[in-house]
């Protein structure tokens, strides 16, 4: 194990601990209406996070779990190395990098790490510490479509113990569709996102774009970002951040839940799930809540989401 790692790999290790003692329904609590896994987040850690002081160079990943943040994640941090003139793969990771997860005295401690600071978050935008907007920080947003992402938050949630785990895929859908899982609703998450797509400080990417051409899709993050990239080294982040590459280094990475973070890494492994008044429930919510919206249009659903 890559000692480097080690604020990520113990405090999963902790939460999968936690949760293996506690009844299902002691594992998710309610913070302004949306559900959180009791293993790794807190109401207090939740208030602590409302006074963070974002700085102005921080750089910040948003996504859905289980739109490919971690894949995202490393590439994030390889770019910044890059800009720093530093060996990709190889800093020590100071903090668990997801922004609402651990505890509250984290955002003290972040105080003091050198900028920039790299974060990500599963957050709505409404629930981020305000200083994020108000510094114009850029941020990243990760959008997945929706049935792949509940394919793999299905998985996901029988692979790792920080989550209720289900008897059947049928149950987790009711859930998945009712609200009823760790960050809430998928829709609404576009929906309020939705509103800041506009904004100079926000750059939105799909997971299958990025899968179709990891490198237009890291040149321009990097372009986003203000971070010039040799030929080289672009192609560097590119076959360090390919799905086989990741799945390979992740038992150094994520230690022995590797596999459960790296699944399949694939578009359309939905098909192997969702019946037939599945796929026509989830079209329809799609089609009310976000299908007419910029973010929404950019999922491309109909390649995508359509059998
Ligand atoms: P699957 O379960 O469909 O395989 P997150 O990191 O937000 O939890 O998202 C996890 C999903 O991203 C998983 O999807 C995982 O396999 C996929 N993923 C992780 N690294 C990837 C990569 N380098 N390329 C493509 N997909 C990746």
């Amino acid at each position: 194990m890559e000692n480097s790692r080690k604020a990520f790999t113990d405090l999963i290790a902790k939460g999968v601990a936690a949760g293996s003692v506690m009844k299902r329904d002691e594992m998710m609590f309610s913070h302004k209406g949306i559900l959180y896994p009791t293993t790794i987040c807190s109401p207090e850690a939740f208030k602590a996070l409302e006074s963070f002081e974002a700085r102005s160079d921080d750089v910040i990943l948003a996504g859905y779990p289980k739109s490919g943040t971690n894949w995202l994640s490393q590439i994030l941090n390889d770019l910044i190395a890059i800009s720093q003139k530093k060996t990709l793969g190889k800093e020590k990771l100071e903090e668990f990098p997801y922004l609402e997860v651990g505890d509250p005295e984290k955002y003290e401690r972040m105080l003091k790490l050198p900028s920039p600071r790299f974060m990500a978050t599963h957050l709505r935008p409404e629930n981020l510490p305000t200083s994020i907007f108000r510094k114009k920080v850029k941020i990243l947003l990760l959008v997945r479509n929706p049935k792949d992402v509940a394919t793999s938050f299905f998985h996901f949630s029988n692979g790792l113990g920080i989550l209720p785990s289900y008897d059947t895929w049928d149950d987790f859908f009711t859930d998945f569709m009712s609200k009823k899982v760790a960050w809430g609703s998928y829709f609404e998450y576009l929906s309020e996102w939705n509103k800041y797509i506009d904004k100079e400080n926000i750059m939105a990417i799909t997971y299958e774009e990025l899968k179709e051409n990891p490198a237009l899709g890291v040149k321009n993050i990097a372009a986003f970002f203000g971070i010039p990239l040799t030929e080289e080294e672009l192609q560097l982040v590119v076959e360090r951040s390919s799905f086989q590459s990741m799945k390979k280094n992740s038992e150094k990475t994520h230690g022995s839940f590797g596999n459960v973070f790296f699944r399949k890494g694939g578009v359309s492994d939905w098909k192997n799930l969702f019946s037939e008044e599945q796929n026509e429930k989830m079209d329809k919510v799609f089609e009310e809540q976000v299908a007419g919206t910029k973010l929404g249009k950019k999922l491309k659903y109909d390649v995508y989401c359509k059998a």
